[in-house]
């Protein structure tokens, strides 16, 4: 009796560790402004699992890439770090300031595949 006790504990501390790494992106549903000294917009509505599953999005680096030398690594993602940890508030070079980096990412795709929210208020909703 004892024994399968602890076996039941063990196996709910494996899953809660597996539910709680995966939780942050799957629960996701804006994106979050705070880095941004003091937002205009309300943040924007991003259901993060659920925008890439009914867009089609497979892979992580359409989003989440990496460059070396101004070359886009196929095979590299950075789902690790924040877009904020490389791209600073101002723009430098080739590097796209924060709110375009998200501008160009997110309307950009929208544009491109003429589906997703183009206009400020689909997206900065009220
Ligand atoms: C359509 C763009 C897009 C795609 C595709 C995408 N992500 Fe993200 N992801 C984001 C954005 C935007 C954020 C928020 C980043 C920020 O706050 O700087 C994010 C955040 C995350 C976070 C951090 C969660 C948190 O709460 O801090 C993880 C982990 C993550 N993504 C993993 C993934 C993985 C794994 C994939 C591929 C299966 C993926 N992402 C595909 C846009 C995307
Ligand atoms: C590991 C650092 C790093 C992270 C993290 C990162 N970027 Fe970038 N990004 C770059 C670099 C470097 C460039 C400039 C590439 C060049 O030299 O043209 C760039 C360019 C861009 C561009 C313009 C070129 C293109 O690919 O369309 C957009 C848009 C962009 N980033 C959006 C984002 C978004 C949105 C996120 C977060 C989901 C993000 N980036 C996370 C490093 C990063
Ligand atoms: C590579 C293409 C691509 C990128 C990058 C992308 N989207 Fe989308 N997005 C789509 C498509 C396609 C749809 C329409 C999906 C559908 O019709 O079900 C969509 C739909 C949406 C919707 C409508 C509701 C929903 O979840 O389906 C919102 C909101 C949205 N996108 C926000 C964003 C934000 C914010 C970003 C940037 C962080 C972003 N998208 C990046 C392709 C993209
Ligand atoms: C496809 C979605 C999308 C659309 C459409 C869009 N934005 Fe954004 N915007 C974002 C995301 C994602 C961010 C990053 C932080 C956040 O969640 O607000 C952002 C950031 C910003 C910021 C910097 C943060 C702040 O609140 O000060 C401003 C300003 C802004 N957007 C204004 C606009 C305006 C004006 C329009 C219309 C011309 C617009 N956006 C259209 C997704 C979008």
């Amino acid at each position: 009796m004892k024994k399968s006790i602890g076996s039941i504990l063990i196996l709910c501390t494996i899953f809660l560790f597996g539910w709680v790494s995966v939780h942050s992106q799957e629960e996701m549903e804006v994106v979050d402004n705070s880095v941004f000294d003091q937002p205009r917009r309300t943040s924007s509505l991003f259901m993060h699992d659920d925008h890439n599953e009914s867009a089609g999005i497979e892979e992580c680096h359409v989003c989440h890439h990496v460059y070396e030398d101004g070359e886009l690594l196929e095979d590299e993602s950075s789902e690790d770090s924040s877009c904020s940890e490389c791209h600073e508030i101002d723009a430098s070079g080739d590097m796209p300031g924060l709110m375009m980096a998200y501008h160009l990412n997110c309307k950009g795709c929208h544009l491109k595949e003429k589906k997703g929210p183009v206009l400020c208020g689909e997206c900065h909703h009220k």
